[in-house]
């Protein structure tokens, strides 16, 4: 049993080549799918049950491992079951200290099931250096962070906020969901764990559902291993298969993403009545000079601000016809979604407008169509 090209080959190569064991003698170039929910006493790779292992968990969380520069990877059910895996380490009394831009339904489980435990969240403003002066006084045992954030597209500085954290003998996860394994690599910028919804752009099809947490600590990796089995957080192997079959088309995909999205956020700057354009590579974006830094791309999320009412911010929504209205991102194929009526819909109104989720914003997932079409869709959607 090999473990694949060794980690001096490229991103492309591995993400190709790492995830080609167990093929036994059959000659297979794909992994097969084991749908087996048991295996049978005393096999030579340990496998026991599905909930606590399986080839096609093993194979993927080898692959992101590698594609994220970290020792280990474990695979949940989706990216929120990463989140719950993580979270499910504290205990009463615990501080996590928040990005206050966080994903919606990272907000939600942190406040609706979370805090029942006695797990208390604090949110700052990790873009401002004050923030990061003060992380000891919080005492936190867990920085929680996502660049570029969900939806507003803030930048944080990893290395930063991770060199404050361990000051403050705390642990730092990033969300990395929005930029992708090959954009950027929060455990080689110093974060303890990388989070990833492997459901956007790992997977990049809108097929599967699958998160995976990466560590190159031993002990936190026993603890990630210990949720899934213990908390029932498993992906299943199909989806798995799904997502290896992906993660072999990152790179390219997410180049396409990259200059897709530049070129649009560049037309909705220049050539309409938007209020404000958010993109990492945009030259007006705050956080420009870190985000070409940290990151080898700027993804494929273009947040903008068109100023109308949310009658007509809805209108002009609906009036896209290669933006399908739809949750989720980073899939091949361009969505559009309306955070204050969708993903953010779980936060409250003050909460979300006072960290810049006004009814007008709009979410764009910029597929990798012929980006001269999704440019004059907007185009026209507009003047409708
Ligand atoms: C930043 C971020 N983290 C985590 C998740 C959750 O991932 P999943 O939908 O796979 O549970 C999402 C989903 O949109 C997200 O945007």
């Amino acid at each position: 049993m090999s473990n694949g090209p060794s980690d001096s080959k490229g991103f492309e190569t591995r993400a190709i080549h790492s995830g080609r064991d167990f093929v036994g003698d059959t000659g297979t170039v794909t992994p097969p799918v084991w749908l087996t929910s048991t295996f049978e006493y005393g096999n030579p790779n340990g496998f026991d049950y599905t909930r606590s292992g399986n080839p096609n968990f093993r194979l993927l969380d080898r692959t992101i491992a590698s594609l994220e520069g970290a020792a280990h990877a474990t695979s949940f059910g989706s990216g929120v079951s990463a989140i719950t895996a993580v979270v499910s380490t504290l205990k009463s009394g615990d501080v996590v200290l928040a990005e206050e831009n966080i994903y919606g339904c990272t907000f939600r489980l942190f406040a609706q099931v979370f805090a029942k435990f006695g797990v208390e969240v604090r949110y700052v403003d990790f873009t401002d250096q004050a923030s990061l002066e003060k992380v000891a006084e919080h005492a936190p045992t867990i920085v929680w962070i996502e660049s570029p954030t969900n939806p507003n597209l803030k930048i944080i500085d990893i290395a930063a906020v991770a060199d404050v954290t361990h000051a403050a003998d705390a642990s730092l996860v990033v969300d990395n969901t929005f930029a992708s394994s090959f954009l950027q690599r929060p455990v080689e910028l110093g974060a303890d764990l990388s989070l990833i919804s492997l459901t956007k752009y790992t997977n990049g099809h809108s097929d599967a559902l699958v998160g995976s947490v990466c560590t190159n600590s031993d002990e936190w990796h026993e603890k990630m291993t210990l949720a899934q089995k213990a908390l029932g957080l498993q992906p299943s192997p199909m989806d798995c298969w799904l997502t290896l079959r992906g993660a072999k088309t990152e790179a390219i995909r997410m180049e396409r993403h990259s200059s897709n999205a530049l070129a649009f956020a560049t037309f909705v700057e220049d050539e309409t009545d938007a209020v404000t354009v958010r993109y990492p590579f945009l030259p007006s974006h705050p956080q420009y000079e870190l985000a070409k830094h940290q990151m080898a791309g700027g993804s494929g999320i273009v947040t903008v601000d068109f100023g109308r009412s949310l009658d007509d911010t809805i209108k002009m929504v609906s009036a896209l016809s290669l933006f399908p209205r739809a949750e989720s991102l980073g899939g091949i194929e361009s969505l559009v979604c309306h955070p204050a009526s969708m993903t953010h819909a779980a936060v409250p109104k003050e909460t979300r407008e006072a960290v810049g989720i006004t009814d007008s914003l709009v979410r764009f997932s910029v597929g990798i169509e012929t980006v001269g079409d999704l440019i004059e869709d907007v185009r026209h959607a507009l003047q409708a």
